[in-house]
């Protein structure tokens, strides 16, 4: 019944569960006695495919497991559908925890290689919570493209820890980008937000495609100037409400995910947005994050303030950690402790490249 496990997803007060049925049925997940229905303005869905539903962060951090109910159906009718058999599978979840070290890991640029993007993950080990940022499928012309993240992130978790997830720009591209926002975790029907996990506060920020909205690649199939300004104003509302986000009780780390490191100087066609990304920066001096977690470049990077290719002002490091070449992918392996954050770049060839204190 469950062809792929549930994916839970950390998006501002909530975790969005996103999972997979392979046959018309009603879905639903039970937390602590209460049931969260997966339908649109009262009307159930049972179409096949992806399903997500949003519950509480507090209830299922208290309870610590969930129920993900799924309700097989006949024919879908206009009169008289009729349920043929109801499965019912308990997942535990562990949530990230106040006072404790923390250790995450971030992948990104898989570009459709599940397997490189789990073998890396593995070499750095157990971890508490997953980042998964961006160019996980190397396009979206099907829908199922956006299966690729939920893939990994479920092979990675399991299901029992939370995720956070950030677009990349290939994830823009193709038919079905278009379709992307009943697959993926959205706030508001945003792809950026705030997210909280324990002791770590942190912002998703989205700076959609890499090149200017008029570039001919996209065939004016892209508006994202204006969804970059969109994000300025978030920022600042975010900035407003500080003492229920960044400055909220138990905070001990912020940190900032972008697929794209917006602090970043690019090659002259990649260099965009001057004026929104240094407001973004100055803005984020405010904030004061530890580091922003960025892919992307296919690279390896600890950009610190000052250098080389370091474009604007920056409170804090930003942090590129998903290599890719021809025969590895690696990631970011995320330690936070009480007195910093310790990155470590691991690979799917089983290799610690680097181990650094930010
Ligand atoms: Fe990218």
């Amino acid at each position: 019944m469950f062809s792929t496990t549930p994916v839970v997803y950390a998006v501002g007060d909530e975790y969005q569960i996103i999972f997979y049925v392979r046959r018309q049925a009603y879905a639903k997940i039970r937390i602590g006695g209460r049931e969260f229905d997966d339908c649109v303005c009262g009307v159930m869905r049972s179409a096949k495919g992806m399903r997500k539903i949003s519950v509480p962060r507090t209830l299922l951090e208290g309870c610590g497991e969930y129920t993900l109910v799924i309700q097989n159906i006949l024919t879908r009718a206009a009169y008289g559908t009729k349920i043929i058999k109801t499965t019912e599978k308990k997942f535990i979840f562990r949530p990230v925890i106040i006072g404790e070290t923390v250790r995450a890991f971030m992948t990104g640029d898989s570009h459709g290689d599940i397997e490189s993007a789990v073998k890396s993950a593995e070499t750095f080990g157990k971890f508490d919570f997953l980042i998964v940022n961006g160019d996980i499928p190397n396009k979206c012309d099907k829908v199922c493209n956006f299966e690729t993240a939920h893939n990994i992130a479920a092979k990675l978790t399991g299901g029992r820890i939370p995720v956070v997830f950030a677009k990349g720009n290939h994830e823009n591209r193709g038919a079905a980008a278009e379709l992307m926002f009943d697959y993926i975790p959205l706030k508001n029907g945003k792809t950026y937000y705030a997210f909280r996990l324990g002791s770590i506060w942190g912002l998703v920020l989205d700076c959609g495609e890499d090149k200017e909205d008029n570039h001919p690649e996209y065939g004016s199939s892209v508006r994202f100037h204006a969804f970059r300004q969109e994000q300025t104003e978030f920022i600042r509302k975010v900035i407003a409400d500080a003492e229920n986000e960044y400055n909220a009780p138990g905070v001990e780390h912020r940190i900032v995910v972008s697929h794209i490191p917006f602090i970043r100087d690019m090659n002259k066609l990649f260099t965009i947005e001057e004026e929104t990304y240094s407001e973004w920066a100055k803005l984020l001096f405010e904030i004061k994050p530890e580091a922003i977690f960025s892919a992307h470049m296919h690279t390896y990077e600890i950009m610190r303030d000052g250098a080389k290719h370091a474009r604007f002002p920056a409170p804090c490091p930003t942090v590129v950690g998903t290599e890719r070449r021809d025969d590895y992918l690696g990631g970011a392996g995320i330690t936070f402790e009480k007195d910093g954050i310790t990155v470590q770049f691991t690979t799917s060839k089983g290799e610690t490249v680097l181990s650094e204190k930010i």
